[in-house]
């Protein structure tokens, strides 16, 4: 069955080599003053950066660097609100990883607001209008540069929050393969683990199709396949090409309208070890996906292993104990990307478990009827604790 469901996407997704030439036409539609965001430095490795300043001569460009992964809002979004009142941007040009682009997406509405930008992230304030954004992407992952989600840390009070707005939708991304050569092996596991994990988010949900569950199966295997590729030749052009793309449809919502009710718990316990513990995004998720499925697996779920196993691991599931093997081998396929599959890997600290489990229902809640399965306290908590 397809529930009803309201769908909308107004970005415009330039893909392909050397796509970037169309750089300066698309920006100068919204003015000449530019808010140039970045992380650490990896676009100045590649030659990006220095290919931006070229494209961008007749613009003028103000920097926000130093963007760090699970970007914070003190101090990046604040200054970097602060930077675009003080020099009038007109457009705010992200060039880098999810980090990168949640954050300049939270940077392009708090520019917009004159109170405290924190309000508007924790949902205490409606959004109300943004910069535009334009994104240049440099690792295939989170789906940022096709969604109107941004996912924001304050470390100050232990907090990561997914904020979302239609406002904060990228204008246009440029989605060039040849970007993401350069990922390492750990980001290029970790990416495609947080897209599997935004698959899997939607498969496990009250309704499927025909359409959705075709849908979510290709871009698993797609995934799947090509980060292998990817991992031994990390300048396979067509692998790259078919991550970055999967990786953008995956969190779109396209693979998952009218699926209904699903709650997005992995997601959840994974927003907290990442406020506790600063840790990577996809590794969290992978470590966490076995621990949920085994915990959620059930009479009721057992149908949902039936084809994973199938189209996944030619496992035929009958039973109980064959969903076990299908959850056992996704264990091993992330272990093969070479993911440690226990959260004090990680640096996670397990006296942490019971404040952290307060911290998801508080903030995330993962109990109620928008969930495919509930989780209680004590389900988080055995979740955590299987996971150390
Ligand atoms: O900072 P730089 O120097 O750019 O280095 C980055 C960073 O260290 C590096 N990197 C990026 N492109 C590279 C590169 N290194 C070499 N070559 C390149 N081409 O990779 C490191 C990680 O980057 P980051 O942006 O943090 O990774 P990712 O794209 O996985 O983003 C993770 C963040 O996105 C959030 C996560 O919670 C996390 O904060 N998410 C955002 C979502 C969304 N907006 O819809 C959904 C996701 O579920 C997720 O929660
Ligand atoms: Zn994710």
């Amino acid at each position: 069955m397809i529930s009803n469901f309201m769908y909308e996407t107004p970005t415009t997704l330039v893909f392909g080599e050397g796509v970037i030439k169309e750089l300066p036409n698309v920006l100068k539609k919204y003015g000449k003053n530019v808010l140039l965001t970045y992380g650490g430095g990896s676009i100045k490795k590649i030659g990006l950066y220095d290919e931006v300043y070229k494209l961008l001569k007749d613009f003028n460009i103000v920097e926000l660097n130093g963007i760090e992964p699970n970007p914070k809002y003190d101090p990046s979004v604040i200054n970097g609100a602060k930077l675009c009142k003080e020099y009038n941007i007109d457009v705010v040009l992200a060039v880098g990883g999810g980090s990168v682009l949640d954050c300049s997406k939270a940077i392009a509405a708090c520019a917009k607001y004159d109170g405290e930008g924190w309000d508007l992230i924790s949902g205490k304030v409606e959004t109300k209008d943004a910069l535009p954004l334009v994104d240049i992407l440099t690792l295939a992952a989170t789906g940022s540069e096709f969604d109107c989600g941004s996912v924001i840390s304050y470390t100050a009070i232990n907090d990561k929050r997914a904020y979302a707005s239609p406002f904060i939708f990228p204008k246009v991304s440029f989605l060039d393969p040849r970007y993401t050569f350069s990922v390492s092996k750990w980001q290029t596991a970790c990416g495609t683990a947080d897209a599997m994990n935004h698959i899997l988010e939607s498969y496990f949900a009250k309704y499927d199709s025909i359409l959705n569950n075709g849908m979510m199966m290709a871009g698993l295997k797609s995934l799947m396949h090509n980060v292998k590729i990817a991992l031994e030749k990390p300048d396979d052009y067509d692998a790259r090409a078919e991550l970055m793309y999967t990786c953008t449809l995956a969190c779109n919502g396209i693979f998952a309208n009218g699926t209904g009710p699903s709650g997005w718990p992995m997601h959840s316990i994974e927003h907290a070890l990442s406020a506790y513990f600063d840790i990577t995004h996809g590794a969290g998720l992978a470590i966490i996906t076995p621990r949920w499925m085994k915990e959620i697996l059930s009479e009721k779920t057992l149908g949902k292993f039936v084809l994973l196993g199938k189209e996944l691991f030619d496992i035929e599931v009958k039973n109980l104990k064959d969903a076990e093997k299908v959850i056992d081998a996704f264990y091993k396929f992330f272990e093969s990307l070479g993911i440690p599959m226990h959260l004090k890997e990680t640096g996670v600290d397990a006296s942490k478990i019971d404040e952290m489990a307060d911290h998801i229902l508080e903030y995330d809640s993962t109990y109620g009827p928008h969930m495919y399965v509930n989780l209680d306290k004590a389900a988080l908590v055995r979740i955590l604790k299987e996971s150390m």
